[in-house]
């Protein structure tokens, strides 16, 4: 990998000169540290945040540096904490004083107290998280690396700056961001660090759902979650955070029938759906495309293993689920569920294609068709080239067919061409069931294909249902 060896253009955005000339005012020696300098270096792009970390009060210097910039920007302090924020141009700067942490069996909020820049070094979760860069006119942007995380920025390398089990146990939560920085930049988390985590395991009970969120989502969001789903899975948390994926671990054998582990194709299946799509929902259907299947898992000597309604199960998991995880409750939830339910709609379709399952499909599907295509096109991870190719080549058709129903028969969002007004109006009736028995008829017709999308016909349709219902027409 290429890293960037000169860190002076760091500090090329304006606001780094008014934090020297703050610090050289209030005479304390200032840096900049943790993220910013990490993903500088490793060219990740334009930063958006940046952490100040100052060898005395960071609030002090946050106010000093306020009164010097030319806009002079509102300064958000948080006395608690002993930090303090301010924004510039496009970026948001917070500013801490350097200090030493302790922290107690039964919680993440450290005792802390005032240190030096090396105490506050060691006290960051890993090495390449703990470089930083000075802001000081004496030697303004040299690296301070004390723990070599230059070194393993070069190898890849997720390590710790003290003994793992120290890190992991004062803030549960970096064992996840661990495993969440390895997917990002695809690195490898060194060997020890691993082991502390899946000691350390059980302890991610005191993180709050909402930050375990925050980091499972960025995994999901990397472009191969399945290094972070293995990671999470073979240290024990993800039995904690999902343990409906878990249960879909293992392959079972009766009188020489095998099912597939449908873990580790769901994995196959997040991973090929991120090549295509950037939409964390629709990864998240992926993800629990399969959850059904753990509670639905039959052995039948006839028919052999047997997933009977597991799109139905899964998709009634998916509200349960988010609920417990702090995921949002809202259309974001509804259309994982729709995409659960309706995931094994298309690979039925892709041995046979009619116009009449294809406009159920579009009708079923609505708008969120091309996602749900997606997805099952994902869903595909035979190793037979011969049905690889097969199943590919059919849903091309079905796509094709999609298009062809759509222009034709505009069942997407589906409104039915005779309204429950011309039927009252046609047989003279009040609201009554009839109504909804003619509508489901006009629309069952549309769907099989028996009749167009169109008033005309439908019009006919409902006559002669009406008729069979022993309704008469007005006069
Ligand atoms: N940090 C830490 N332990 C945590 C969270 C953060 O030691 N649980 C330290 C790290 O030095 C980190 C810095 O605080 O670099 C800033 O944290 P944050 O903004 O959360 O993360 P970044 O490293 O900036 O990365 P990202 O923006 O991708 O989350």
């Amino acid at each position: 990998m290429q890293l960037l060896e000169n860190y002076t253009p760091a500090l090329k955005h304006p606001v780094f000169k008014y934090i020297t000339q703050a610090a050289l005012q209030l005479n304390v020696d200032t840096y900049v540290i943790g993220g910013f300098v990490r993903d500088f270096i490793l060219q990740r792009g334009a930063a958006k945040d940046v952490d100040v970390v100052a060898v005395g009060s960071g609030i002090e210097l946050a106010l000093k540096v306020a009164e010097l910039l030319p806009n002079k920007p509102k300064v958000q302090v948080f006395k608690t904490y002993g930090t303090a924020m301010l924004r510039y141009q496009d970026l948001e700067v917070e500013f801490v004083g350097a200090r030493k942490e302790s922290y107690t069996e039964d919680s993440r909020n450290p005792q802390v107290e005032q240190g030096s820049l090396q105490d506050d070094q060691n006290r960051r979760d890993f090495t390449i998280n703990a470089l930083a860069i000075s802001l000081n006119t004496s030697n303004l942007g040299t690296l301070l690396d004390p723990f070599g995380g230059i070194d393993d920025l070069k190898t890849q390398i997720i390590r710790t700056p003290l003994d793992p089990d120290i890190t992991y146990s004062d803030d549960p939560l970096r064992m996840l961001r661990a495993i969440r920085f390895a997917t990002q930049l695809n690195f490898t988390i060194e060997s020890n660090s691993l082991k502390a985590i899946t000691t350390n395991a059980e302890r991610l009970k005191i993180i709050t759902r909402e930050r375990v969120m925050v980091e499972v989502n960025k995994i999901l969001e990397a472009p191969v979650p399945s290094i972070g789903f293995l990671h999470l899975e073979t240290t024990g948390l993800l039995q904690q955070i999902l343990p409906e994926l878990t249960a879909l671990k293992g392959v079972q054998e009766v009188e020489g029938q095998k099912h597939k582990d449908n873990f580790y194709h769901t994995l196959e299946v997040v991973d090929n759906i991120s090549k295509n799509t950037e939409d964390l929902w629709l990864r998240w259907a992926a993800l629990l495309h399969d959850i059904g299947k753990a509670p639905t898992k039959r052995f039948s000597k006839k028919v052999g293993w047997t997933f009977h309604n597991h799109e139905f199960v899964g998709s009634k998991m998916v509200f349960k689920l988010f609920k417990r995880l702090r995921l949002p409750l809202n259309n974001k939830m509804k259309f994982v569920q729709k995409m659960v339910l309706l995931s094994s709609r298309p690979i039925v379709l892709a041995s046979e294609v009619t116009d009449s399952a294809v406009r159920r499909l579009v009708f079923d599907a609505g708008d969120d068709i091309d996602s749900l295509m997606t997805l099952c096109e994902a869903d595909i991870t035979t190793k037979n080239p011969h049905k690889f190719k097969k199943y590919h080549n059919n849903f091309k058709i079905v796509r094709q067919k999609i298009k062809e129903v759509e222009e034709r028969d505009r069942v997407r969002n589906f409104e039915p061409p005779i309204s429950g007004e011309v039927i009252m109006d046609t047989f003279n009736l009040k609201p009554c069931r009839e109504i909804g028995q003619i509508k489901d008829y006009i629309k069952e017709a549309i769907l099989d294909g028996a009749i167009a999308n169109d008033y005309d016909q439908a019009y006919i349709l409902m006559l002669q249902r009406g008729k069979d219902l022993g309704l008469v027409p007005k006069t």
